[in-house]
Protein backbone atom coordinates (compact mmCIF):
# COMPACT_ATOMS: atom_id res chain seq x y z
CA UNK A 1 0.00 0.00 0.00
CA UNK A 2 3.04 2.01 1.14
CA UNK A 3 2.81 5.34 2.71
CA UNK A 4 1.38 8.80 1.11
CA UNK A 5 2.56 11.04 3.91
CA UNK A 6 6.02 12.04 5.04
CA UNK A 7 6.77 13.99 8.56
CA UNK A 8 10.11 15.04 9.33
CA UNK A 9 11.20 16.41 12.85
CA UNK A 10 13.22 18.94 12.76
CA UNK A 11 12.81 21.19 15.61
CA UNK A 12 15.81 20.68 17.97
CA UNK A 13 18.33 22.99 18.82
CA UNK A 14 21.08 21.13 17.61
CA UNK A 15 22.88 21.94 21.13
CA UNK A 16 25.89 19.14 20.42
CA UNK A 17 26.51 20.84 17.13
CA UNK A 18 27.04 24.39 18.28
CA UNK A 19 28.73 27.01 17.52
CA UNK A 20 27.89 25.58 13.87
CA UNK A 21 24.06 25.56 14.83
CA UNK A 22 23.78 29.17 16.29
CA UNK A 23 23.04 30.62 12.95
CA UNK A 24 21.39 27.41 11.19
CA UNK A 25 19.48 24.87 12.43
CA UNK A 26 20.97 21.33 12.08
CA UNK A 27 19.39 19.83 9.66
CA UNK A 28 19.91 22.66 7.62
CA UNK A 29 24.15 22.90 7.87
CA UNK A 30 25.80 22.30 4.47
CA UNK A 31 26.61 18.53 4.22
CA UNK A 32 28.12 17.30 0.88
CA UNK A 33 27.44 20.58 -0.61
CA UNK A 34 23.59 21.18 0.09
CA UNK A 35 21.98 21.74 3.23
CA UNK A 36 21.43 18.09 5.29
CA UNK A 37 17.63 17.64 4.89
CA UNK A 38 17.94 18.30 0.79
CA UNK A 39 19.67 14.54 1.03
CA UNK A 40 16.90 13.21 2.82
CA UNK A 41 13.96 14.58 1.14
CA UNK A 42 15.54 13.02 -2.20
CA UNK A 43 15.62 9.73 -0.93
CA UNK A 44 12.01 10.21 0.40
CA UNK A 45 11.29 11.64 -3.02
CA UNK A 46 12.93 8.29 -4.64
CA UNK A 47 11.00 5.85 -2.79
CA UNK A 48 7.89 7.70 -4.21
CA UNK A 49 6.48 9.87 -0.89
CA UNK A 50 5.90 13.13 -2.65
CA UNK A 51 4.12 14.86 0.12
CA UNK A 52 6.36 16.15 3.19
CA UNK A 53 5.32 17.55 6.43
CA UNK A 54 8.18 19.74 8.63
CA UNK A 55 7.83 19.91 11.97
CA UNK A 56 10.13 22.57 12.98
CA UNK A 57 10.71 24.88 15.69
CA UNK A 58 14.07 26.34 16.60
CA UNK A 59 14.62 28.68 13.49
CA UNK A 60 11.30 27.65 11.71
CA UNK A 61 12.14 30.28 9.06
CA UNK A 62 15.46 28.99 7.89
CA UNK A 63 13.60 25.99 6.00
CA UNK A 64 10.72 27.95 4.80
CA UNK A 65 13.14 30.21 2.90
CA UNK A 66 15.57 27.12 1.23
CA UNK A 67 12.71 24.96 0.24
CA UNK A 68 9.36 26.98 -0.18
CA UNK A 69 6.55 24.92 -1.44
CA UNK A 70 8.84 22.22 -2.36
CA UNK A 71 8.17 22.43 -5.89
CA UNK A 72 12.04 22.63 -6.94
CA UNK A 73 12.75 18.97 -5.36
CA UNK A 74 9.82 17.46 -6.62
CA UNK A 75 7.85 17.40 -3.29
CA UNK A 76 4.84 19.40 -2.09
CA UNK A 77 6.38 20.72 1.07
CA UNK A 78 4.28 22.32 3.89
CA UNK A 79 5.49 23.52 7.37
CA UNK A 80 3.87 23.17 11.02
CA UNK A 81 5.83 25.68 13.70
CA UNK A 82 5.56 24.71 17.46
CA UNK A 83 6.17 27.85 19.17
CA UNK A 84 7.88 26.44 22.17
CA UNK A 85 9.39 22.73 21.33
CA UNK A 86 6.58 20.09 21.57
CA UNK A 87 9.34 16.94 22.00
CA UNK A 88 9.21 14.21 19.05
CA UNK A 89 6.12 12.56 19.57
CA UNK A 90 4.40 16.17 20.47
CA UNK A 91 6.21 17.20 16.62
CA UNK A 92 4.64 14.22 15.22
CA UNK A 93 0.78 15.01 16.67
CA UNK A 94 1.30 18.55 16.07
CA UNK A 95 1.16 17.70 12.61
CA UNK A 96 -1.58 15.02 12.10
CA UNK A 97 -4.03 17.75 10.23
CA UNK A 98 -2.07 17.80 7.33
CA UNK A 99 -1.74 14.07 6.86
CA UNK A 100 -3.59 12.44 3.57
CA UNK A 101 -3.10 9.07 3.88
CA UNK A 102 -3.64 6.03 6.25
CA UNK A 103 0.17 5.34 6.42
CA UNK A 104 2.66 7.76 7.79
CA UNK A 105 6.73 7.76 7.22
CA UNK A 106 7.82 9.82 10.34
CA UNK A 107 11.56 10.76 10.08
CA UNK A 108 14.12 12.35 12.48
CA UNK A 109 16.17 15.01 10.79
CA UNK A 110 19.23 14.04 11.74
CA UNK A 111 20.66 10.77 10.02
CA UNK A 112 22.51 9.79 7.14
CA UNK A 113 21.26 6.59 5.98
CA UNK A 114 20.70 3.76 3.34
CA UNK A 115 18.06 2.07 4.27
CA UNK A 116 15.85 0.65 1.23
CA UNK A 117 12.47 3.16 2.75
CA UNK A 118 10.04 0.90 0.27
CA UNK A 119 11.17 -2.26 1.83
CA UNK A 120 10.55 -0.78 5.54
CA UNK A 121 6.83 -0.05 4.50
CA UNK A 122 6.82 -3.30 2.77
CA UNK A 123 7.83 -4.72 6.32
CA UNK A 124 5.07 -2.74 7.57
CA UNK A 125 2.10 -3.79 4.98
CA UNK A 126 3.58 -7.28 5.59
CA UNK A 127 3.44 -7.86 8.76
CA UNK A 128 0.12 -5.87 9.57
CA UNK A 129 2.03 -3.53 11.99
CA UNK A 130 0.59 -0.68 13.75
CA UNK A 131 3.90 0.69 13.89
CA UNK A 132 7.28 -0.39 12.36
CA UNK A 133 10.46 0.35 13.31
CA UNK A 134 13.49 1.14 11.55
CA UNK A 135 16.32 -0.68 13.29
CA UNK A 136 20.24 -0.20 13.16
CA UNK A 137 22.74 -1.78 15.22
CA UNK A 138 25.87 0.43 16.52
CA UNK A 139 28.79 -0.60 18.74
CA UNK A 140 28.21 2.01 21.69
CA UNK A 141 23.94 2.31 22.12
CA UNK A 142 24.16 4.26 25.23
CA UNK A 143 23.00 7.29 22.83
CA UNK A 144 20.25 5.97 21.24
CA UNK A 145 16.73 4.27 22.43
CA UNK A 146 17.79 0.26 22.55
CA UNK A 147 15.13 -1.88 20.93
CA UNK A 148 15.07 -5.19 21.49
CA UNK A 149 12.82 -7.55 19.14
CA UNK A 150 11.77 -11.49 19.58
CA UNK A 151 12.41 -13.91 17.11
CA UNK A 152 9.04 -12.89 14.73
CA UNK A 153 10.68 -9.72 14.48
CA UNK A 154 8.16 -7.97 16.97
CA UNK A 155 9.54 -5.15 19.23
CA UNK A 156 9.57 -5.91 23.09
CA UNK A 157 10.82 -3.05 24.56
CA UNK A 158 11.74 0.32 23.98
CA UNK A 159 14.79 1.64 26.40
CA UNK A 160 15.49 5.20 25.16
CA UNK A 161 19.35 6.39 26.35
CA UNK A 162 19.36 3.28 28.28
CA UNK A 163 23.22 3.54 30.66
CA UNK A 164 23.32 -0.22 30.40
CA UNK A 165 21.71 -1.75 26.98
CA UNK A 166 19.97 -5.32 26.69
CA UNK A 167 20.96 -5.03 22.89
CA UNK A 168 23.60 -3.63 20.27
CA UNK A 169 20.01 -2.92 18.19
CA UNK A 170 18.70 0.99 18.35
CA UNK A 171 16.18 3.01 17.10
CA UNK A 172 17.44 4.47 13.48
CA UNK A 173 14.84 7.20 13.52
CA UNK A 174 12.49 6.46 10.99
CA UNK A 175 9.26 4.98 11.86
CA UNK A 176 6.00 3.59 9.78
CA UNK A 177 2.66 4.39 11.79
CA UNK A 178 -1.09 3.65 11.17
CA UNK A 179 -2.20 6.93 11.16
CA UNK A 180 -4.74 6.26 13.43
CA UNK A 181 -2.48 6.03 16.20
CA UNK A 182 -1.07 9.37 16.00
CA UNK A 183 -4.03 10.80 16.68
CA UNK A 184 -4.24 9.28 20.13
CA UNK A 185 -1.02 10.84 21.38
CA UNK A 186 -1.85 14.04 23.56
CA UNK A 187 -1.75 17.79 21.90
CA UNK A 188 -1.09 20.48 22.70
CA UNK A 189 2.04 19.28 25.71
CA UNK A 190 5.08 18.07 25.09
CA UNK A 191 5.71 14.33 24.27
CA UNK A 192 8.38 11.71 23.89
CA UNK A 193 7.99 9.35 21.37
CA UNK A 194 10.53 7.83 22.55
CA UNK A 195 10.00 7.95 26.53
CA UNK A 196 6.39 8.29 25.89
CA UNK A 197 4.45 6.93 22.99
CA UNK A 198 6.65 3.87 22.13
CA UNK A 199 6.78 2.17 26.04
CA UNK A 200 3.36 3.24 25.55
CA UNK A 201 2.03 1.31 22.75
CA UNK A 202 3.99 -1.73 23.92
CA UNK A 203 2.06 -1.51 27.23
CA UNK A 204 -1.10 -1.92 25.50
CA UNK A 205 -0.20 -4.52 23.00
CA UNK A 206 0.05 -2.57 19.66
CA UNK A 207 1.63 -4.62 17.16
CA UNK A 208 5.38 -2.90 17.05
CA UNK A 209 7.62 -4.19 14.53
CA UNK A 210 11.22 -3.65 13.46
CA UNK A 211 12.63 -4.17 10.40
CA UNK A 212 16.51 -4.03 11.03
CA UNK A 213 19.18 -3.33 8.41
CA UNK A 214 22.61 -2.69 8.75
CA UNK A 215 23.63 -0.84 5.95
CA UNK A 216 24.72 2.66 5.92
CA UNK A 217 23.53 4.43 9.26
CA UNK A 218 24.67 7.75 10.85
CA UNK A 219 23.21 9.80 13.29
CA UNK A 220 24.74 13.67 12.38
CA UNK A 221 24.47 14.90 16.22
CA UNK A 222 27.80 15.33 16.78
CA UNK A 223 30.62 17.22 15.11
CA UNK A 224 32.65 13.90 14.40
CA UNK A 225 29.27 12.52 13.10
CA UNK A 226 28.55 15.42 11.24
CA UNK A 227 32.13 15.68 9.47
CA UNK A 228 32.08 11.79 9.13
CA UNK A 229 28.87 11.76 7.36
CA UNK A 230 29.26 14.41 4.73
CA UNK A 231 32.78 12.76 3.76
CA UNK A 232 30.66 9.60 3.64
CA UNK A 233 28.37 11.83 0.94
CA UNK A 234 31.05 12.61 -0.86
CA UNK A 235 32.74 9.62 -0.91
CA UNK A 236 29.42 7.56 -2.16
CA UNK A 237 29.91 5.32 1.25
CA UNK A 238 26.25 7.34 2.40
CA UNK A 239 23.48 7.06 -0.88
CA UNK A 240 22.15 10.30 -1.96
CA UNK A 241 20.55 11.26 -5.06
CA UNK A 242 21.00 14.74 -4.21
CA UNK A 243 24.99 15.04 -4.15
CA UNK A 244 25.86 17.61 -6.10
CA UNK A 245 28.96 16.37 -8.15
CA UNK A 246 30.79 13.21 -8.85
CA UNK A 247 31.44 11.00 -6.04
CA UNK A 248 35.26 10.96 -5.42
CA UNK A 249 37.91 12.00 -3.05
CA UNK A 250 36.61 15.75 -2.77
CA UNK A 251 33.62 17.69 -3.91
CA UNK A 252 34.44 21.23 -4.59
CA UNK A 253 31.96 23.80 -5.46
CA UNK A 254 31.52 26.57 -8.23
CA UNK A 255 33.76 29.39 -7.70
CA UNK A 256 35.87 27.38 -5.33
CA UNK A 257 39.35 28.16 -5.43
CA UNK A 258 41.99 25.47 -4.81
CA UNK A 259 45.93 25.68 -5.32
CA UNK A 260 46.92 22.95 -7.64
CA UNK A 261 50.01 22.20 -4.84
CA UNK A 262 47.00 21.83 -2.05
CA UNK A 263 46.04 17.80 -1.52
CA UNK A 264 42.10 17.60 -0.42
CA UNK A 265 40.92 14.32 0.39
CA UNK A 266 39.21 11.76 2.58
CA UNK A 267 35.83 13.36 0.81
CA UNK A 268 36.05 17.01 1.67
CA UNK A 269 34.29 19.51 0.55
CA UNK A 270 34.98 22.96 -0.51
CA UNK A 271 32.40 25.43 -0.26
CA UNK A 272 31.14 28.13 -2.97
CA UNK A 273 34.06 30.72 -3.12
CA UNK A 274 36.44 29.16 -0.26
CA UNK A 275 40.02 28.94 -1.11
CA UNK A 276 42.57 26.62 -0.42
CA UNK A 277 46.00 27.84 -0.42
CA UNK A 278 49.50 26.30 -1.56
CA UNK A 279 50.77 23.64 0.13
CA UNK A 280 47.60 23.00 2.20
CA UNK A 281 46.04 19.98 3.46
CA UNK A 282 42.23 19.37 3.75
CA UNK A 283 41.56 15.70 4.69
CA UNK A 284 38.00 15.11 5.56
CA UNK A 285 36.65 17.94 6.56
CA UNK A 286 34.06 20.84 5.54
CA UNK A 287 34.77 23.89 4.10
CA UNK A 288 31.24 26.32 4.41
CA UNK A 289 31.09 28.64 1.64
CA UNK A 290 33.56 31.72 1.10
CA UNK A 291 36.31 29.74 3.96
CA UNK A 292 39.70 30.03 3.65
CA UNK A 293 42.47 27.80 4.22
CA UNK A 294 45.91 29.41 4.10
CA UNK A 295 49.32 28.13 2.45
CA UNK A 296 50.41 24.93 4.28
CA UNK A 297 48.05 24.36 6.15
CA UNK A 298 46.60 21.27 7.69
CA UNK A 299 43.06 20.47 8.56
CA UNK A 300 41.60 17.03 8.90
CA UNK A 301 38.13 15.88 10.48
CA UNK A 302 37.07 19.68 10.96
CA UNK A 303 34.56 22.18 10.21
CA UNK A 304 35.16 25.29 9.17
CA UNK A 305 31.91 28.11 9.45
CA UNK A 306 30.44 30.28 6.89
CA UNK A 307 33.66 32.98 5.83
CA UNK A 308 36.39 30.97 8.36
CA UNK A 309 39.88 31.93 8.00
CA UNK A 310 42.89 29.43 8.91
CA UNK A 311 46.29 30.89 8.87
CA UNK A 312 49.41 29.83 7.16
CA UNK A 313 51.14 26.35 8.76
CA UNK A 314 47.93 26.33 11.04
CA UNK A 315 47.15 22.65 12.02
CA UNK A 316 43.59 22.06 12.91
CA UNK A 317 42.68 18.54 14.11
CA UNK A 318 38.44 17.40 14.92
CA UNK A 319 38.13 21.33 15.31
CA UNK A 320 34.85 23.06 14.80
CA UNK A 321 35.31 26.87 13.85
CA UNK A 322 31.98 29.63 13.99
CA UNK A 323 31.49 31.24 11.52
CA UNK A 324 33.99 34.38 10.38
CA UNK A 325 36.27 33.19 12.87
CA UNK A 326 40.33 33.88 11.95
CA UNK A 327 42.67 31.04 13.00
CA UNK A 328 46.31 32.63 13.20
CA UNK A 329 49.08 31.87 11.53
CA UNK A 330 50.66 28.45 13.22
CA UNK A 331 48.06 27.86 15.62
CA UNK A 332 47.44 23.93 16.52
CA UNK A 333 43.65 23.33 17.18
CA UNK A 334 43.97 19.69 18.01
CA UNK A 335 41.07 17.15 19.78
CA UNK A 336 38.08 18.55 19.07
CA UNK A 337 38.32 22.57 19.95
CA UNK A 338 35.52 24.52 18.97
CA UNK A 339 36.01 28.51 18.30
CA UNK A 340 32.80 30.36 18.75
CA UNK A 341 31.55 32.95 15.98
CA UNK A 342 33.61 35.90 15.19
CA UNK A 343 36.84 35.01 17.00
CA UNK A 344 40.26 35.95 15.85
CA UNK A 345 42.80 33.59 17.43
CA UNK A 346 46.17 35.22 17.10
CA UNK A 347 49.33 33.95 15.10
CA UNK A 348 51.07 31.26 16.69
CA UNK A 349 49.36 32.35 20.07
CA UNK A 350 47.53 29.08 20.65
CA UNK A 351 48.10 24.87 20.99
CA UNK A 352 45.00 23.69 22.02
CA UNK A 353 45.07 19.96 22.45
CA UNK A 354 42.63 17.91 24.75
CA UNK A 355 45.92 15.45 25.68
CA UNK A 356 48.22 17.98 26.37
N1 LIG B 1 9.51 19.31 15.79
C1 LIG B 1 10.35 18.97 16.77
N2 LIG B 1 10.09 19.38 18.04
N3 LIG B 1 11.44 18.24 16.46
C2 LIG B 1 12.28 17.91 17.47
C3 LIG B 1 12.08 18.30 18.80
C4 LIG B 1 10.91 19.09 19.09
O1 LIG B 1 10.65 19.50 20.23
N4 LIG B 1 13.09 17.81 19.55
C5 LIG B 1 13.90 17.13 18.72
N5 LIG B 1 13.43 17.19 17.45
C6 LIG B 1 14.00 16.60 16.25
C7 LIG B 1 15.47 16.95 16.04
O2 LIG B 1 15.59 18.10 15.23
C8 LIG B 1 16.00 15.70 15.36
O3 LIG B 1 15.86 15.77 13.96
C9 LIG B 1 15.11 14.59 15.88
O4 LIG B 1 13.94 15.21 16.40
C10 LIG B 1 15.77 13.72 16.96
O5 LIG B 1 16.25 14.57 17.98
P1 LIG B 1 17.75 14.40 18.52
O6 LIG B 1 17.95 15.45 19.56
O7 LIG B 1 18.71 14.35 17.40
O8 LIG B 1 17.65 13.00 19.26
P2 LIG B 1 18.79 11.91 19.53
O9 LIG B 1 19.69 11.80 18.36
O10 LIG B 1 19.41 12.19 20.85
O11 LIG B 1 17.93 10.55 19.68
C11 LIG B 1 16.95 10.20 18.74
O12 LIG B 1 17.53 9.70 17.54
C12 LIG B 1 18.26 8.45 17.70
C13 LIG B 1 18.72 8.02 16.32
O13 LIG B 1 19.42 8.99 15.68
C14 LIG B 1 16.02 9.16 19.37
O14 LIG B 1 14.94 8.96 18.47
C15 LIG B 1 16.76 7.84 19.59
O15 LIG B 1 15.84 6.84 20.06
C16 LIG B 1 17.39 7.35 18.31
O16 LIG B 1 18.16 6.17 18.56
MG1 LIG C 1 20.01 12.88 16.60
Amino acid sequence: MGATDAIILVGGMGTRLRPLTLSAPKPMLPTAGVPFLTHLVARIREAGVTHIVLGTSYRAEVFQSYFGDGSAFGVEMEYVIEAEPLGTGGGIRNVVDRLRGDTVLAFNGDVLSGVDLRELLATHDDTDADVTLYLTKVEDPRAFGCVPTDAEGRVTAFLEKDPDPVTDQINAGTYVFRRALLDAIPAGRPVSVERETFPGLLAAGARVMGHVDETYWRDLGRPADFVAGSADLVQGLAPSPALPGPIGRALVLPGARVDPTAVLSGGTTVGVGAVVWAGAVVDGSVLFDGATVGPGAVVRRSVLGFGAVVGAGAVLEDAVVGDRSRIGDRVELLGGARVWPDVTVPDGGIRFSSDL
